[in-house]
């Protein structure tokens, strides 16, 4: 297909969708599959064919629509009438939306389930890398094609040189956004500069950050548009092969994509001669096996290639050395993700969006203590105050806002005197924690930060490779620490070895694992001193959550002592 066909394609289309008399929109995503949106979808079928109106309604399986808390959420388009969000449907629901909201003449809103279209979880957001999630569905080619979907790949085959299209993306300002956020265009123009009689393209999926599932919604909804990102990166860098590696647990992300791929080779959107132009590419899905370490570039590429994956010394860099020894231009699906949209609609546009020195939008999975969970898009610059409070809709119960962690295992904790803090990369390095990859857990006063870094030293030291001794040991040591502090057997002299090894760790690991291990603790020792001191000092756990069950060796041997002496007192008395 080339581009008049593709533009013809996306106008017949949309002749046909104009003509339904309603679409309903059906989330079809993890979160609301596994609170019963499977069941939902069924009803909803069986009632339009039971009322006749199966040619007339279409049900729609989308990805994600955001809100996954509120789920499964169905929404009804209309023709001719505002578009209706219900949340948290029932079967039950389902049944009753078809027959009085879509089945009846004179539709009628069912006021009590619905989620108000212009609620704040939705004002405050920008839709670059989603504007399609929760609005097509993700294995429908066509759908993806109606909304403009492969016409900026057509465009810069026809229009740019890859040369051209490096600049696009180096002037759009956008970073990578699988965590440490290097500059996309800079690491394209590398990978085109480099020689090599062969070039690869890979996509990062594998997403292991506890709490994180951007990359997942991503795949899950809207397959193609990742495919269209690195089939212009493959144009760009001179690769004719790319990889999307996904992570073992992602299964219907991984289906999505195989079936994206096949059906965009059918159309000639990939493989040879990409739409009748004399650029091949081709891409393969490779499954991860749920190592968080594989998520590193150079584990990752040797998992690919069917090695053990255990990070690599750099330099070589990827882009001069990657798979196979060739140049290899490996980025987050998030990055890939904002390719067409800037190549749309020009570099201009996109570095309109953010700050000075974070462009764009960034998807972020809100989980914790929030009234709303779920995944957002925002634009750089945001402050974290609107995300919890204005989007999310702050604390449940009326609890306070204790911390917000982000940057995952690598990250650190931002207490409520930052709230105001604007989010982009160098804001949240400088208090310490990080962007990372977009997961953003809330705590409340119920939780305790101890404890809650011990999870993700627990994490880190589960998830060592073991390559290298200050990871092995040092994760393994830092944990056995965090356990004595929340089991009240901690000493002042813990504290500071707790201190010393986070420095060595972070000094003289190998990888982004053992380097970032330290991070949650330097980060809660820094706003949350007084609560380790606590639980040190006085044996007590301010928010309640530690059993304080250990008394400390030492202090039981000064106690030994001590009584010991004032026996010997009383009977030098008697
Ligand atoms: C332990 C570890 C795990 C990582 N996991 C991921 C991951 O799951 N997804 C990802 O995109 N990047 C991950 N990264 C970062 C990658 O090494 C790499 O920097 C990134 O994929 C580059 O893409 P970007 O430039 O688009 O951000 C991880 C790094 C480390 C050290
Ligand atoms: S010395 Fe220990 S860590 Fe090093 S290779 Fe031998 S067994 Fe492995
Ligand atoms: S820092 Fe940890 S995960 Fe990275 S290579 Fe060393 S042992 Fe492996
Ligand atoms: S999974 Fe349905 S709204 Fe996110």
């Amino acid at each position: 297909m080339n581009r008049v066909e593709l533009q013809e394609l996306a106008e017949k289309v949309g002749a046909r969708q104009q003509k339904l008399r309603c679409r309903l929109l059906c989330c079809g995503s993890t979160p609301c599959l596994s609170s019963g949106g499977g069941k939902v979808q069924e009803v909803l079928t069986e009632t339009l064919l039971e009322k006749g109106l199966k040619a007339e309604v279409s049900v729609v399986n989308t990805g994600c629509m955001g809100p996954c808390s509120r789920g499964p959420l169905v929404t009804v388009q209309r023709l001719g009438a505002a578009e209706v969000t219900y949340q948290n449907v029932t079967p039950e629901l389902a049944k009753e939306i078809v027959e009085k909201h879509v089945a009846a003449e004179t539709p009628a809103v069912l006021p009590e389930h619905v989620l108000p279209g212009d609620h704040p979880f939705f004002a405050k957001q920008q839709k670059v890398v989603l504007s399609n999630s929760g609005q097509i569905d993700p294995e429908l080619l066509e759908d993806y094609v109606v909304r403009g979907g492969y016409m900026a790949l057509g465009n810069a085959l026809r229009d740019m040189t890859p040369e051209e299209v490096c600049q696009e993306i180096t002037r759009s300002g956008l970073r990578g956004r699988g965590g440490a956020g290097y500059p996309t265009g800079l690491k394209w123009d590398l990978v085109r500069k480099a020689h090599g009689d062969a070039k690869y393209v890979v996509a990062n999926g594998d997403e292991g950050d506890p709490g994180a599932y951007m990359d997942r919604t991503l795949m899950e909804s809207d397959p193609h548009r990742i495919l269209e990102g690195m089939a212009i990166a493959g144009y760009a860098v001179g690769a004719s092969q790319g990889y999307v590696y996904v992570r073992g647990e992602y299964p219907i992300a991984a289906q999505r994509l195989e079936k994206a791929i096949r059906t965009a080779e059918r159309r000639g959107l990939l493989g040879s001669r990409v739409m009748d132009s004399n650029f091949s590419f081709r891409i393969d899905i490779r499954i991860g096996a749920g190592a968080f370490v594989c998520g590193e570039e150079t584990a990752l590429i040797a998992s690919i290639m069917g090695k053990r994956g255990q990070p690599e010394p750099r330099p070589p860099y990827p882009s001069e050395s990657g798979l196979w020894g060739k140049p290899t231009l490996l980025n987050n699906v998030e990055t890939y993700g904002n390719i067409a949209p800037i190549i749309a609609n020009g570099a201009e546009w996109y570095s309109g969006i953010g700050t000075e020195k974070s462009k764009g939008t960034k998807i972020f999975a809100l989980a914790g203590a929030l009234e709303t969970t779920g995944l957002i898009e925002v634009p750089m610059g945001i402050t974290l105050r609107e995300i919890v409070y204005d989007i999310a809709g702050g604390i449940p119960d009326g609890r306070d806002f204790k911390a917000a962690q982000t940057g995952g295992p690598s990250g650190g904790c931002i207490p409520a005197s930052h709230l105001d803090i604007p989010v982009d990369y160098e804001s949240l390095k400088a208090l310490g924690s990080m962007m990372g990859s977009g997961g953003l857990i809330v705590l409340d006063d119920t939780n305790c930060m101890p404890d809650v870094v011990k999870y993700f030293l627990e994490f880190c030291m589960d998830e060592s490779c073991g390559k290298c001794i200050p990871c092995r040991v040092g994760t393994v040591e830092m944990h056995n620490i965090l356990k004595r502090i929340t089991n009240g057997s901690a000493t002042e002299k813990d504290l500071a070895t707790l201190e010393e090894l986070c420095t060595m760790v972070r000094d003289t690991s190998l990888c982004g694992l053992g380097q970032g291990a330290p991070s949650p603790i330097v980060s809660t020792l820094r706003f949350f001193r007084d609560e380790y001191e606590a639980h040190i000092k006085e044996h007590r756990c301010p928010a309640g959550v530690c059993e304080m069950t250990e008394v400390p060796v030492l202090e039981l041997t000064e106690e030994l002592y001590r009584r010991a002496g004032e026996i010997e007192t009383a009977q030098e008395v008697n």
